[in-house]
């Protein structure tokens, strides 16, 4: 993918990394943290995104505040592209130096600096990353909800960074409803600190809200105060194969209509299952009969309750033409499916060149989604592959190359991904659910917002970032 393939807008000038900059870099985070290796650039030229691929010029780990403050004043000064780097498992390009620079990765920031349990809170740097944080807090009988498929090597800070949504957001909430604060650096280098350590706060405009998601554009996520729920007792994973993947879908919002609200129900079609079954080499379903599997997961802290309202969801669920329902109870049992559904973003992108689109509509408008976006890519000719977070009503739509000329593949895919986002809108829906803008959704961005809205976010850059040093080329 090359620069002029992503139709920006706007032109770029920055000034190109030079010695100079290099002797500044290794005064301020030390020589051992500045590489410009072409195995190290290369290595950070890409996150999970499709087939991208931009480097940086150099990449930098710094290891504190002050140090990000210096090479932001620096390179703010001398108008140098800084990128922000994470776990680098993001699915819009939010890491990626599109206009080299600096990469500068938060990997050495990666200290659990609190583990609050009088107030149930958390605070940490943007390096941890998410699994560590969650497995620290358990420890003490707590919980760190937001739980993105690629917890075990995403950063928190990526998380903020991209509003990161996730498995059990269904019940729990988003990154951003368990954020409190955060500590961030401006271009300028100047350091702020946005919210407090407090579960209210009516105190002029929320500056964390609105670096939350705001894809490292702003400023520089350096320190960040999550909040934390007592963890439950118990849970239970059922895998329920329905013979359509309409009739799954379909199944989602009956459950909530009565009044079982699950701790994940996540969907996966058939096509995603052998996806998953192949990666991982284990092929416990045989998707010949199934169209498509929900995984659903109650939690609580009595089995009992658990175990009454699995009653009530098999009741529901009568009416749908299923198989049989497995129900894991045993941790191992638990984690083999989590692992099919976790690795389904990889499998497809290590089977070849795939096209993500990340979907959000209201929960009851699935079924439809699902209709249109198969009908469409059906027209196209395109195999798309769909799962995802189906109590969020956030179906992640991957469309597949395999087969596809060069030609074809460029020049229809973003025609059949506009339809798809036109259905997205009329359904009341969003372009992305978890995902972020980042440099693939620029060109689809009028479909929801008017000009005027753009114009305002526009102006929140220009305040925060009136060169454009921040991660440019994404979101506008
Ligand atoms: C997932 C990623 C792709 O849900 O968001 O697995
Ligand atoms: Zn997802």
């Amino acid at each position: 993918m090359q620069i002029s393939e992503l139709n920006f807008s706007k032109t770029f000038n920055y000034k190109k990394i030079t010695i100079e900059d290099i002797a500044y870099f290794e005064q301020v985070v030390g020589k051992e943290n500045v590489f410009c290796d072409s195995f190290t650039i290369a290595e950070y030229a890409h996150d999970w995104t499709e087939d991208f691929y931009f480097p940086a010029e150099v990449i930098l780990k710094p290891k504190s505040t002050c140090a990000i403050s210096q090479i932001l004043s620096y390179c703010n000064h001398h108008i140098i592209p800084v990128t922000p780097i994470g776990g680098r498992t993001g699915l819009s390009g939010g890491m990626l130096p599109l206009f080299g620079g600096v990469g500068l990765s938060l990997e050495k920031m990666n200290r659990i600096l609190e583990i609050d349990t009088q107030n149930l809170q958390a605070t940490v740097e943007p390096g941890v990353i998410t699994q560590v944080l969650q497995e620290a807090v358990l420890e003490h009988g707590l919980m760190y909800p937001p739980d993105p498929s690629s917890r075990g090597s995403c950063f928190i800070g990526g998380n903020v960074a991209e509003n990161a949504g996730g498995i059990h957001a269904v019940k729990y909430g988003i990154t951003r409803e368990y954020i409190l604060g955060l500590e961030a650096v401006l271009p300028s280098g100047e350091i702020i600190q946005t919210g407090a350590k407090v579960l209210k706060n009516s105190t002029g405009y929320n500056l964390t809200q609105l670096l939350i998601g705001s894809e490292g554009t702003l400023a520089i996520i350096t320190k960040i105060i999550v909040k934390l729920l007592p963890a439950p007792k118990y849970n239970i994973l059922l895998s329920v194969p329905f013979s359509s993947a309409q009739e799954a879908i379909a199944a989602v919002g009956t459950i909530f209509q009565v009044g079982i609200i699950p701790s994940a129900i996540e969907f996966i079609e058939k096509d995603a299952i052998d996806f998953g079954q192949e990666y991982l080499g284990i092929f416990t379903y045989d998707t010949e009969h199934i169209g498509a599997l929900l995984l659903i997961e109650l939690d609580g802290n009595y089995l009992e309750e658990i175990w009454k309202e699995a009653e009530k969801l098999f009741q529901t669920l009568e009416k749908f033409t299923l198989q049989e329902i497995r129900v894991a109870e045993s941790q191992n049992q638990k984690e083999e499916l989590w692992k099919l559904r976790r690795c389904l973003g990889e499998a497809v992108r290590r089977n070849g060149i795939y096209k993500e689109v990340d979907t959000v509509v209201p929960r009851a408008r699935l079924p439809e989604l699902l209709a249109k976006v198969k009908g469409i890519c059906r027209t196209y000719g395109l195999q798309s592959v769909c799962y995802g977070h189906a109590g969020d009503g956030n179906l992640h739509v991957n469309i597949i190359k395999s087969g596809i000329s060069d030609e074809y593949w460029k020049r229809e895919v973003p025609k059949a991904v506009r339809e798809i986002f036109l259905e997205v809108k009329r359904l009341e829906g969003m372009l992305s659910g978890e995902h972020g803008v980042g440099c693939v959704l620029p060109p689809f961005l009028d479909i929801v917002f008017s000009q005027a809205e753009i114009a305002l976010m526009q102006g929140i850059k220009k305040v925060f970032d009136p060169k454009g040093i921040l991660n440019p080329g994404k979101i506008f």
